[in-house]
C-alpha cells in the first residue's frame, strides 16, 4: 500500500483526533513506565479515518514490533494460533476488521487476551486432545467500523477502546499540506483547503485526491496546486462541491426519487441502489449522518430539511 510513505510513525505526527491522542500518550507513557505491554486497544470508526495508522503509531511508540492480520483471513483456529506463537515479548498484534472473526476463533483469543494461553485442539476423533501452551505477554489491536459490530464478550476483553471521528476541515488542510511535502507537491493553503473541504472528513480520501489532482496539475498546467486547479480536477474527478461522490449522490437520489424522502428501511435502500446493506451502514451513510443530510428514526432513514433543500445531480 502506497499510503505507507506518508502516513506518520509517531503520536506527535498524527493530526487531528485530539481526545483520541491525549488518551493514548497518557496510556502508552504509563505502560512505558510500568515496563508492561499496553493493554489490548479496540479502534472503531469509518473507513480511511486512521485505524491501521494508529495501530501502527502504538506500535512504534511502545518499541515493539506489529504483525498484521484480518478478521477475514483467519479461517482456522490453527491460523490465529500461528500468529499467536510468533509473537514476541510485548509485540502487538493489530487484528483488522475483528469483528469478521468466526465464533471458533474468537474462543481463542479470549483466554490469549486475558491470560496470555493459548488452548487449542490438535488433531480428530479419538486421538483429539487439548494443548496449552504460554504466550508472551502481547498487545492486541482490533479494528472495526462499528463497535456494535462485535460480540460482548470480545468487546468486553478490550481495555482500551478509541473512536475515531471525521475529521474537520482545518485538520484534513494540515493533513493536506503534510502528505504534499512528503510527496513533493508543490501546493498552496488555498488548494489543499480545497481538497479537504470535499473528503469526506477522510484522510485516505484527502490524500487520494490529492495525488490525481496532482496529476491534474502536472498535465494541465505547471504542476502547482491552488484553489482554481484543484476546483477544476476535483470537478473532472465527479466530487462535486459538498464533496459528495458519486455514492453519496445515489443514496440522497433514491431517497428523494423512489421514497419520498423516506422512511425508508435498509434493506430496501439497498435493493435499489444494488448496494450491501453494509457499505450502506459502514461506508456512505455515516458521513452524511455526520453531516446532517440523513436521520435514523426507528421507522428507517430520513432526509433532512437540509438534503430536501439540496439540489444533488447525479451526473
Ligand atoms: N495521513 C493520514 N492520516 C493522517 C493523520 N491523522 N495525521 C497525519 N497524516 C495523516
Amino acid at each position: 500500500n502506497h499510503d505507507r510513505a506518508i502516513r506518520p510513525i509517531s503520536l506527535a505526527e498524527y493530526i487531528g483526533q485530539p481526545i483520541v491522542k491525549e488518551q493514548m500518550s497518557i496510556f502508552l507513557a504509563a505502560a512505558k513506565k510500568r515496563n508492561e505491554p499496553i493493554d489490548h486497544t479496540l479502534i472503531f470508526g469509518p473507513p480511511g479515518l486512521g485505524k491501521t495508522t494508529l495501530a501502527n503509531i502504538i506500535a512504534n511508540e511502545m518499541g515493539v514490533s506489529v504483525k498484521t492480520t484480518s478478521g477475514p483471513v483467519l479461517e482456522k483456529a490453527g491460523d490465529l494460533a500461528a500468529m499467536l506463537t510468533n509473537l514476541e515479548a510485548g509485540d502487538v498484534l493489530f487484528i483488522d476488521e475483528i469483528h469478521r472473526l468466526s465464533p471458533n476463533i474468537e474462543e481463542v483469543l479470549y483466554p490469549a487476551m486475558e491470560d496470555y494461553q493459548l488452548d487449542i485442539m490438535i488433531g480428530e476423533g479419538p486421538s483429539a486432545r487439548s494443548i496449552k501452551l504460554e504466550l508472551p505477554p502481547f498487545t492486541l489491536v482490533g479494528a472495526t467500523t462499528r463497535a456494535g459490530r462485535l460480540t460482548s464478550p470480545l468487546r468486553d476483553r478490550f481495555g482500551i477502546v478509541q473512536r475515531l471521528e471525521f475529521y474537520n476541515v482545518k485538520d484534513l488542510t494540515s493533513i493536506v499540506l503534510r502528505s504534499a511535502k512528503k510527496l513533493g507537491v508543490q501546493i498552496d493553503d488555498e488548494g489543499a483547503y480545497e481538497i479537504a473541504k470535499r473528503s469526506r472528513g477522510t484522510p485516505r480520501i484527502a490524500n487520494r485526491l490529492l495525488r490525481r489532482v496532482r496529476d491534474y496539475a502536472d498535465i494541465k498546467s505547471e504542476g502547482i496546486v491552488d484553489s482554481q486547479i484543484a476546483d477544476l480536477a476535483l470537478n473532472m474527478l465527479n466530487v462535486d462541491k459538498l464533496g459528495f461522490d458519486h455514492l453519496d449522490r445515489k443514496l440522497i437520489q433514491a431517497m428523494k426519487e423512489r421514497f419520498d424522502g423516506g422512511p425508508v428501511g435498509l434493506d430496501n435502500l439497498a435493493a435499489s441502489i444494488s448496494e450491501d446493506k453494509e457499505t450502506i451502514e459502514d461506508v456512505i451513510e455515516p458521513y452524511l449522518i455526520q453531516q446532517g443530510f440523513i436521520a435514523r428514526t426507528p421507522r428507517g432513514r430520513v432526509l433532512t430539511d437540509l438534503a430536501n433543500e439540496l439540489c444533488v445531480n447525479n451526473e
